[in-house]
């Protein structure tokens, strides 16, 4: 089902150590992990807790409305074009063919085509979720486009290190229980010198609106969340505007 390169790569989320696979499962220290309907279930903490648990249930509702509700929203509310932001947003990160990617947060897979289409036929396009309610959406959605999914914690990534040309998140990070975790977890994924880029809800300087700013931290708090620190073991940092100055994107390197 996965590429020999993924099963290589795949990990315990808690110790790091490598999985056994059997055919079905795959097994580390006793613990299994199951795979269903072609996609590996490698959560940890077995029992979510706080924000994690909280929005975990909610993206499992809203999964087959998000799409939709997005766009909708997105142009009436604040008259934002979403389909081209998020053409935008994957042109900012400089993917090339042959690319091996991980997508942290994919939701209902928007943003798939796009990576797909960067990273050609020969790339590998991994996309990880805490939501099976997304990941089933990704797989309707998305079927043509060889996407290899896998339930799991952002915060607790079950990969080896350096195993990533590129990872890319966006918009899940001022949910996480712990952002900054998440984000020492996509630098230890990657590769030294590939690409590493994580983006979400959070008003530019220039952004002046202050109607729509109210409006939008009444809708969603996540615009009043402080943005998490840039790491020092990332370099050729830039930040970019995204979504009209309603969100922002980092776009780094490893060191
Ligand atoms: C607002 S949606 C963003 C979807 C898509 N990336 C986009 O920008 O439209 C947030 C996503 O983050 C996922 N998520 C929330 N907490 C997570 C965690 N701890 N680990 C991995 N994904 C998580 C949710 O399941 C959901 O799919």
């Amino acid at each position: 089902m996965y590429t020999n390169w993924l099963n290589d790569i795949l990990r315990c989320p808690e110790t790091h150590e490598t999985l056994i696979f059997d055919g079905n499962s795959y097994a580390s220290d006793g613990k299994v992990y199951k795979v269903e309907n072609d996609i590996l279930s490698i959560v940890f903490p077995d029992q979510l807790a706080g924000n994690d648990s909280k929005y975990n249930k909610f993206y499992n509702i809203l999964a087959p409305l998000y799409d939709l509700n997005e766009r909708v929203m997105g142009k009436l509310l604040v008259g934002v074009d979403m389909v081209k932001g998020r053409k935008q947003i994957v042109s900012f990160l400089g993917l090339k063919p042959g690319m091996r990617i991980l997508e942290v947060s994919p939701g209902p897979g928007v943003f798939q085509k796009y990576l797909r289409n960067d990273i050609g036929e020969k790339g590998e396009l991994v996309a990880l979720d805490l939501s099976m309610g997304m990941l089933c959406q990704c797989q309707k959605r998305n079927k043509k486009l060889n996407v290899q999914l896998i339930h799991g914690n952002a915060q607790y990534l079950p990969f080896a290190d350096n195993s990533f040309d590129a990872l890319y998140h966006f918009g899940g990070i001022n949910l996480f229980n712990d952002p900054q975790k998440a984000i020492s977890e996509f630098i230890r994924i990657v590769k030294k010198g590939g690409i590493v880029s994580w983006g979400d809800e959070g008003f530019s300087e220039n952004y002046r609106n202050v109607p729509k700013k109210k409006l939008m931290l009444k809708i969603n708090p996540g615009f009043g969340k402080p943005r998490p620190v840039v790491p020092d073991s990332v370099y050729d940092v830039k930040e970019n505007e995204v979504y009209d100055g309603l969100a922002y994107l980092i776009v780094a390197n490893k060191k």
